[in-house]
């Protein structure tokens, strides 16, 4: 990985946005033990996972709109393929959570 990498202003804050909603997800909802964020850099895109070890959810139940008027999950992915990315969300009842975000670094 190199040492730094060029993120448009787009790909920056959907990074950061990301990385937001889903640390508070597994706060708020996961009763997760642990929690890992990594970030990686390619030469043309940027990824973001954060993944825990708790209650997980099903996710083919997502709703539209989250609580509390924040950007939830689901808007988060249109965001994604907005920038010509992709979010995948990926949970098992009782194993956890995997929040994995692709995006053009530029
Ligand atoms: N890491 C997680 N662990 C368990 N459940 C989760 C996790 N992330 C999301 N969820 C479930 O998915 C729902 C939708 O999440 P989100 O779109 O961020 O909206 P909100 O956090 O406002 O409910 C949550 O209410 C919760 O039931
Ligand atoms: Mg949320």
């Amino acid at each position: 990985m190199p040492d730094s990498v060029e993120l448009s202003d787009e790909a920056a804050e959907l990074v950061f946005r990301v990385a937001q909603e889903a640390v508070r997800n597994v706060a708020e909802h996961s009763a997760a033990a642990t929690v890992d964020v990594r970030l990686a850099a390619g030469p043309d895109t940027v990824s973001l996972t954060v993944a825990d070890d708790g209650i997980g959810f099903d996710v083919a139940g997502l709703a539209g709109t989250p609580a509390g008027g924040h950007v939830g999950l689901l808007l988060l992915r249109d965001l994604a393929r907005t920038a010509g990315g992709s979010l995948e969300i990926d949970s098992t009842h009782g194993r956890g959570t995997r929040v994995h975000l692709e995006v053009p670094a530029t």
